[in-house]
């Protein structure tokens, strides 16, 4: 289906650490009046509504063809400013915000009802950040409002680390974009619901579940965080949790289990799908590339993470390297799946979301 493209996007080059005040200006006024600008954040880049406008939250869905059932999270510049949008805020929450804020961790809490029922979905919980970068901040700042912002990607597609990722999805649907450069992390926040006695993690992301546990006391973490949401027919904690996700185009097989095993049947699977005549995508670190140097057929493409011992690396090549192997000819996409520990959570939970299938060796 060709996607009407009735808008120009304006984009603009700021500094990531000191943006021009005009421009930051200009782009908090068109948020402010109920346009969209996209924005770079500490984990991926934004598309942002002003909150508290129900006719601008309408256009995030219509932009990113999100479903309406799936809520947004609200930026905000300081944490001061979350008593505004939060009814109650447990004394664990309150030490987490201390603690990581500004930074990448979403707090869902008891909401005041103050927003329009398109942010929350009707939940009577909202979910609530304050991000670390200054762009993000200023942009906030400017606009003189909370600020609806899920992920700037086309719903379903993987999330932008660039301004380039924005504009290959939503130039034409969006008013303006700020370019910062590449996002910091590379994957979302941590999405913890606080509403209850202990938190629970909703989604992994850029704060640990070791970090949360070590502020406060202890940590849950839902069913739906290893992908096992799927076929559950209950309702998932966090709506987004039930829709396959950054997903490429082309099918992707993931292989996860114990390290040497992982790359000796990544390359069986390559070699099975060469013979066949599949051109054969491997994403994998840097350790286990070569190991593709000789397998049948010429079309090979091999997208590197990184190095397997730099969590963050790999993190931040990531959704880059997705979208990458979407954009090639690769018939099938073949995943190595790494270690789940610390930010490696977050990397699995994304993988295992994206993938059609998963072989656990
Ligand atoms: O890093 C991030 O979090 C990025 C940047 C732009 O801030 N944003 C982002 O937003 O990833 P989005 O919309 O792509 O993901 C938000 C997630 C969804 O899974 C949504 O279902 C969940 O947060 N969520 C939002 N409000 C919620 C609520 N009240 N209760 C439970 N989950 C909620
Ligand atoms: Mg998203």
């Amino acid at each position: 289906m060709k996607v009407k493209r009735p808008v120009t996007t304006t984009c603009w080059k700021v500094d990531s650490t000191r943006p021009d005040p005009e421009i930051i200006s200009g782009a908090g006024l068109i948020l402010c009046r109920g346009g969209l600008v996209a924005f770079p954040t500490e984990t991926v880049y934004g598309l942002g509504a002003n909150a508290m406008n129900a006719d601008a939250v309408r256009k995030i869905f219509a932009a990113k063809g999100r479903p309406v059932d799936n809520p947004l999270i609200v930026h905000l510049a300081t944490s001061q400013q979350v008593e505004t949008v939060a009814r109650l805020i447990m004394p664990y929450a309150r030490d987490l915000m201390k603690a990581f804020w500004p930074g990448p961790l979403t707090l869902v809490l008891p909401g005041k009802g103050v927003l329009p029922r398109e942010v929350t979905a009707g939940l009577d919980t909202l979910a609530v950040r304050v991000p670390d970068h200054q762009v993000a901040r200023d942009l906030i700042q400017a606009a003189g409002v909370p600020v609806a912002a899920p992920s700037a990607n086309t719903s379903g597609r993987p999330s932008p680390t660039t301004a380039e990722h924005v504009l290959a999805d939503l130039d034409g649907l969006i008013d303006g974009l700020l370019d910062a450069g590449p996002a910091g992390l590379g994957v979302e926040s941590t999405v913890l619901d606080a509403t209850g006695e202990i938190p629970l993690i909703l989604r992994p992301g850029g704060v640990t579940p070791e970090q949360i546990k070590s502020v406060a006391g202890a940590v849950k973490l839902d069913s739906g965080v290893n992908g096992d949401n799927e076929n559950n027919t209950s309702r998932p904690r966090s709506p987004g949790m039930k829709y396959r996700h950054y997903s490429p185009i082309t099918p992707l097989v993931l292989v996860e289990g114990e390290e040497q095993q992982v790359s000796a049947a990544l390359k069986k699977l390559a070699w099975e799908y060469g013979e066949k005549g599949y051109c054969v995508g491997v994403l994998c670190t840097k350790e286990v590339a070569s190991d593709f140097n000789n397998i049948p057929g010429n079309s090979k493409i091999i997208v590197e993470l990184g190095d397997a011992l730099d969590i963050h690396n790999v993190a931040f090549n990531l959704y880059g390297a997705l979208r990458d192997l979407d954009a090639s000819q690769a018939d099938i996409i073949l995943a190595q799946g790494i270690d789940n520990r610390e930010l490696g959570l977050a990397v699995m939970n994304r993988l295992r979301r994206a993938a059609e299938k998963i072989v656990v060796v």
